[in-house]
């Protein structure tokens, strides 16, 4: 098994290990679910084609999803490449704009209104981060709300907020698909998101706080300045990680049949590989999954979703436009 970077999966690495393949992602040893993010995301690829082939079946428009990249930050290429192939995978019709890292805010601001005004575009995203000369905080509010599938305008993230039906960010939504694919109870439980950035941790701790499916959970949304991390840490039934430091949370932070959601995608050089990188997770894994009763995997977990949970957006927002 590959991923789209070509490295073999963390699941795959794992069973090599460990030399014990099993049937299923359900691991007997230590009791403990390896969630598999590539399977949930292949799961909802595929409906999401056969939703592609039943429009187009009858007359209605093919989705299109335009993603603006400013430069060359060796990780949004590939995020953003994962996209466009995805929307490939899917049926979608995919734009990329990738601009040279010059690119005046003026210009990108004039293409963001560009693409709200072009009826072809169901959706479109700004790849972030921009580069320092451009006010990100300006270019998403010019974003039409109605095409903001990664859901970080003001408008879309106060619906959230309300829990008014809105596009989700695709790492918090594709968080909640994760668990509940794999029957994870969020109601009543103590969730920790570590790490508070407007793309994963804020939005994450607003949504499985609100009265939702996979919702209600007592959350707490640590950070930097917080007190006593661990002794929160240890309290929680569901721990999200996602606040970009490689192997921060440790065995000794995780209470016994804890989840473990890892967010975290940090580049760590490594001379080994021939990408010269190796991508780390901000969870210690190999001795957190011993304490665990499920964890994800980097790569090979959230990231996957990510991606599917942006394409989902994308359907809702040309089924949402009547076109
Ligand atoms: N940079 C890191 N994650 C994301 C994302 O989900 N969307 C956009 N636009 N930029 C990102």
């Amino acid at each position: 098994m590959q991923t789209s970077d070509g490295n073999s999966t963390a699941i795959e690495k794992y069973f090599s290990e460990n030399k014990r393949r099993e049937s299923s992602s359900r691991l007997n040893f230590f009791s403990m679910t390896l969630i598999d993010g590539k399977l949930v995301a292949d799961k909802l690829k595929n409906e999401i084609a056969e939703s592609v082939k039943t429009r187009l079946a009858n007359g209605k428009k093919q989705p299109h999803l335009a993603a603006v990249l400013v430069g060359n930050d060796g990780g949004s290429l590939t995020y953003v490449g994962h996209k466009v192939k995805a929307c490939e995978q899917v049926g979608f019709k995919s734009t990329l704009l990738h601009f040279e890292d010059g690119a005046t805010e003026e210009f990108i601001l004039n293409e963001v209104q560009k693409l709200n005004a072009n009826d072809d575009v169901d959706g479109f995203i700004v790849q972030l981060p921009l580069p320092k000369h451009i006010d990100a905080d300006k270019v998403l509010l010019a974003i039409d709300p109605a095409k903001d599938v990664d859901g970080f305008h003001p408008v879309n993230v106060g619906k959230l907020t309300l829990g008014l039906e809105t596009y989700i960010s695709a790492t918090p939504l594709g968080i909640t698909k994760l668990l509940e694919h794999y029957n994870i109870e969020t109601s009543g439980k103590e969730v920790v998101v570590i790490g508070r950035s407007n793309i994963v941790g804020r939005p994450a701790s607003i949504l499985l706080s609100n009265q939702a499916k996979t919702g209600n959970a007592t959350v707490t949304l640590c950070h930097s300045r917080t007190k006593d991390l661990k002794e929160k840490t240890l309290r929680a039934d569901i721990i999200i990680a996602a606040l970009g430091k490689p192997e921060f949370l440790t065995a000794d932070m995780v209470k016994e049949g804890a989840v473990v959601i890892d967010v975290g995608t940090t580049r760590v050089p490594d001379a080994t590989k021939k990408s010269g990188f190796t991508l780390k997770g901000d969870v210690k894994f190999n001795e957190v999954s011993q304490k665990c009763y499920a964890i994800t995997p980097v790569p090979g977990g959230v990231g996957p979703m990510t991606v599917v949970s942006l394409l989902l957006n994308t359907l809702k927002a040309v089924e949402q436009s009547g076109r």
